[in-house]
């Protein structure tokens, strides 16, 4: 069994030692950083955006993983590319809501024309068959298991039934697009979703809010015994 990948989400990290967090990731074993943009209109919260995604860049060290949860996505793809999302030495993805965008199947090949990984995000009520016809467009899907728009929430665990279903979509047609899980994660289900079938996962609170983060990072990675040899 592969441990999965993790993409901590800065949305939990210390706004005011943002470079301080961004270089702790970097030594860390997280493998992605997560980047969660917010609109105030797609959700219920603002976050931050581009300029805070180029500042991250300039002191990641690992790929991007931005999560626009902004309506009218296809007006920012570029932006966010160049914002760090498809720095050359290390691409990264943009991933959208199936939920705000009208030409889903345009907006997946815009991403992956500006170099980055295309992702798709499905809210907790969008079924995954909603997916069968852009799998040829997807390196990702992210099952979000909140609804979207604040850190710190509960899991819901009918998640895992998606990510099983999604899973058999994938297997069942060839595809290889991973998938992504985010919101609530933490050691108390992160054997269940990755024995569901989860390649990534994102974490906020339960690596940010941990009294020892890196080993908050380090038992998610391998929460498998197994796994540690
Ligand atoms: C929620 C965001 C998540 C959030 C996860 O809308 O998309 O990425 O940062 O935070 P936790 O892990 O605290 O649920
Ligand atoms: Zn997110």
């Amino acid at each position: 069994m592969t441990p999965p990948l993790i993409a901590p989400s800065i949305l939990a990290a210390d706004f005011a030692n943002l470079q301080r967090d961004v270089e702790f990731l970097n030594q860390s074993e997280a493998d992605w950083i997560h980047v969660d943009v917010m609109d105030g209109m797609f959700v219920p919260n603002i976050s931050f955006g581009i300029p805070v995604c180029e500042a991250v860049n300039r002191h990641a060290t690992k790929p991007l993983d931005v999560h626009l949860m902004i309506v009218q996505p296809e007006r920012y793809i570029e932006a966010f590319a160049k914002a760090g999302a498809a720095n050359p030495d290390r691409p990264g993805t943009i991933t959208v809501h199936l939920e705000a965008c009208t030409h889903l199947h345009r907006t997946l090949t815009q991403i992956r024309e500006t170099g980055c990984r295309a992702g798709v995000a499905l809210n907790p009520h969008s079924p995954v068959e909603l997916l069968a016809d852009v799998l040829d467009e997807m390196d990702q899907v992210l099952i979000m298991s909140v609804n979207p728009g604040f850190g710190g929430q509960s899991f819901i665990p009918h998640t895992l039934q998606k990510i099983r279903k999604l899973r058999q979509l994938l297997a069942g047609s060839g595809h290889t697009a991973l998938i992504e899980v985010d919101g609530g994660v933490g050691n108390d289900n992160v054997a269940a979703l990755v024995e569901a079938g989860a390649d990534v996962l994102v974490a906020g609170s339960s690596v940010f809010k941990a009294a020892h983060p890196s080993e908050a990072i380090h038992q998610l990675k391998f929460f498998n015994p197994a796994l540690r040899q």
